[in-house]
């Protein structure tokens, strides 16, 4: 019913900010430390405008492109993200049946609580994104996994050499996955239907590691100490020409920003970059992918994809990504808030908005097809003030 009402992402994210328990919640917004980084992302797109031309035929708008060397209906994708089976029982196959839906790619993350077999059955153009666990076993056995369930692009995310300083969680006590104490249940009371949803889930559990490396929680732990017990951080770009040599489809770092740590990625032969820093959830004071993009364009050329990621709330946002040189843009908690507020059709529910949104706004600026929108689009707000 709340989802008819919903005009934009803030409003599906409102739903889902009423449908979650307060610590739920905190995990899907939260970033690190003081969460500069964080605002900056979404305040990053606001230091640019676009070019509204007019008199311009748009009778005929093909907001169509390719990424990572898949069809999409439209230059946006799905960022990786763990556990969505906290948001709403549906969890990750939800979100793949909705993107499938809409024409977009799906990242599944590592971390998540369903299966690449399961994930695979939805016929979603899919990555796999990839953690550096210490055991070295486990990554080769999720390569083998990926590859023999038809993702089409392998994607490893570095900039979680350590877990970042969530503070929200620290405070609300995140332990996961979510032991039904009294004490838990009484916290959960206020949100009798999520509540009832997570106790029904039987398969809460990280589908795609329990059996090499165990579930968070199982010694009462918490994702941040997860993450440090868990993943390698001897991990350099030795490692990326590694995975070059094992994965012969696309591959994709996500988690640089910085123009040289691109140069380098591409040069260790990646076929995309996505340039973000982990939705403002790792370094805080970090900057922006829109801030470095121009740059890092700059920097290689048309040698690999660039996929923004991070702040992407409306279709002026993804259009000036890609004025500033981006192929598209990619969108984390959006879609987590269409899960968490309706489930599969939440998630619909944000991509049709997005679609929309970038159909009418490529209208009103007289572009009728991506590749024709170039840095001749946005102009710095500087300009302005001079
Ligand atoms: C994430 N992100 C993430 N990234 C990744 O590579 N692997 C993961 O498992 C996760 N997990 C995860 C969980 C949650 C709850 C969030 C919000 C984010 C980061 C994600 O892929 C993406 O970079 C950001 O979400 C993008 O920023 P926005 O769109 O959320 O502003």
């Amino acid at each position: 019913a709340g989802l008819s009402k919903a005009f934009n992402v803030a409003d599906v994210r409102a739903l889902a900010g009423r449908a979650l328990p307060r610590p739920i919640r905190d995990y899907l917004e939260g970033g690190a430390d003081d969460e500069w980084t964080l605002a900056r992302n979404r305040a990053a797109f606001g230091d640019w405008v676009l070019a509204q031309r007019t008199l311009v035929d748009v009778s005929v708008i093909d907001p169509g492109t390719k990424m990572l060397g898949f069809r999409a209906a439209m230059p946006l994708m799905l960022s990786p993200t763990g556990m969505s089976q906290l948001f709403h029982a549906s969890g990750e196959t939800a979100v793949a049946r909705a993107a499938a839906a809409a024409g977009v790619p799906y990242g599944l993350s590592t971390m998540a609580t369903t299966s690449i077999e399961t994930i695979a059955a939805t016929g979603a153009n899919r990555y796999f994104q990839l953690y550096l666990f210490r055991d070295r076993e486990l990554t080769r056995a999720l390569l083998e996994r990926a590859a023999a369930h038809g993702y089409g692009a392998l994607c490893l995310t570095v900039d979680t050499a350590m877990a970042g300083n969530r503070e929200r969680d620290l405070k609300s006590g995140m332990i996961m996955p979510p032991r039904f104490t009294l004490g838990s249940l009484m916290s959960f009371a206020g949100h009798p239907r999520w509540s009832l949803g997570a106790l029904k889930n039987r398969s809460f559990q990280l589908a795609n590691v329990i059996d090499h490396v165990g579930d968070i929680g199982s010694a009462g732990t918490s994702v941040i100490d997860y993450v440090n017990a868990q993943f390698d951080r001897t991990a350099t770009w030795k490692d990326v020409e590694w995975l070059r040599s094992q994965w012969s489809g696309k591959l994709v770092i996500k988690g640089a920003i910085m123009p040289g740590d691109c140069l380098e990625a591409v040069d260790c032969g990646v076929d995309a970059v996505m340039v973000s820093n982990h939705g403002g959830r790792q370094l805080d004071t970090a900057g922006a992918p829109l801030d470095y993009l121009p740059a890092i364009r700059d920097r290689i050329g048309d040698r690999a994809e660039l996929i923004v990621d991070g702040g992407v709330r409306r279709g002026t946002d993804v259009l000036k990504a890609i004025a500033l040189g981006a192929n598209g843009c990619s969108i984390g908690r959006p879609y987590l808030y269409g899960l968490a507020a309706g489930g599969e059709a939440g998630v619909e529910r944000i991509l049709s908005i997005f679609r929309s949104e970038i159909e009418r706004d490529m209208g009103l600026m007289g572009r009728t097809r991506i590749a024709d929108i170039t840095a001749a689009d946005v102009d710095h707000l500087s300009q302005f003030r001079s």
